[in-house]
């Protein structure tokens, strides 16, 4: 049995949702959860389903009342840490860099481009327990390699293999938002390999890498980057989003049911160490 923080995990697993994406489950109960990183508590939703117990965690607020900028990533992470919650996949809407992944499509993104901000949960000061009792503490340079969890890649790729709207594989640039980028900023990221751009998800897998915490994204093309097409704007964001609502459920009632109890990933393979 795989534990953390002295509680089973087998059977936890939780949804970040993103821009758009408010809500998963259909009657969770309400965890507020307190963390060293905010006065104020992380707002989850919980329920049971097929035995299992999914989690949900909306990145903006139930209202998207929280911009990119202002996201306490680390209170949020950590929090589903002490869930002791072992597998995440999050959405995320991104613009496009490529002629070729068109708003509505899918990406499952497999490396990140992020020069924007430093985080970490390692600021020097910090400890923290894993399962069998390793404790991490002091500087921590995080192999980032594989950045998004390969398991969870197969498993959406599987799952989404008959639709021919999905990119198997994408590079996510990160900007620090909460503007849209200029055209000059599109060019500059796609000659450094970016194909989609976004504000939020390489935070995200950076501190689910150094607790452990498997991650995976789904990326929900909204629009076309500044430059390719002729203006952008939020509300275009979230109406195709919303379009696509009530198919990321049904993908991820699926993907939670092909998921395996054991992990057999490389993700905290540093914590054994
Ligand atoms: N840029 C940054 N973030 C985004 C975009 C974009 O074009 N579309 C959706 N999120």
């Amino acid at each position: 049995m795989e534990t953390l923080n002295g509680m089973e995990t087998s059977n936890k697993f939780c949804i970040i949702g993103g821009s758009g994406f408010y809500d998963f489950l259909e009657e969770p109960s309400k965890i507020s959860i307190t963390t060293p990183f905010d006065s104020k508590p992380v707002t989850i939703y919980q329920q049971e389903f097929e035995e299992k117990i999914l989690f949900f965690l909306p990145r903006h607020g139930g209202l998207h009342n929280i911009p990119p900028h202002k996201i306490n990533f680390k209170a949020n992470i950590y929090a589903l840490h002490s869930l002791a919650i072992p597998k995440v996949i999050a959405t995320s809407a991104v613009g496009s860099l490529r002629p070729l992944i068109n708003p509505g499509d899918y990406v499952l993104l497999d490396q990140f481009i992020d020069f924007v901000r430093p985080i970490t949960f390692f600021d020097g000061d910090f400890s923290v327990e894993f399962q069998k009792g390793i404790t991490k503490s002091g500087v921590v340079h995080l192999d980032m390699s594989e950045p998004y969890c390969p398991e969870i890649r197969k498993i959406l790729s599987e799952v989404l293999k008959d639709d021919h709207d999905t990119h198997t594989a994408g590079t996510y640039a990160t900007t620090m938002g909460p503007r849209f980028e200029t055209p000059a900023e599109i060019k500059a990221l796609q000659q450094m390999g970016a194909d989609v751009v976004g504000m939020t998800n390489s935070s995200e897998a950076i501190l689910c890498r150094e607790l452990g915490i498997c991650y995976g994204v789904l990326a929900v093309v909204t629009n076309m980057a500044a430059g390719l097409q002729k203006q952008l704007s939020h509300s275009e964001v979230l109406d195709i989003f919303n379009s696509r609502a009530a198919s990321l459920k049904q993908i991820f009632h699926d993907v939670i049911t092909q998921l395996p109890e054991q992990r057999n990933c490389t993700c905290a393979w540093y914590l054994q160490k």
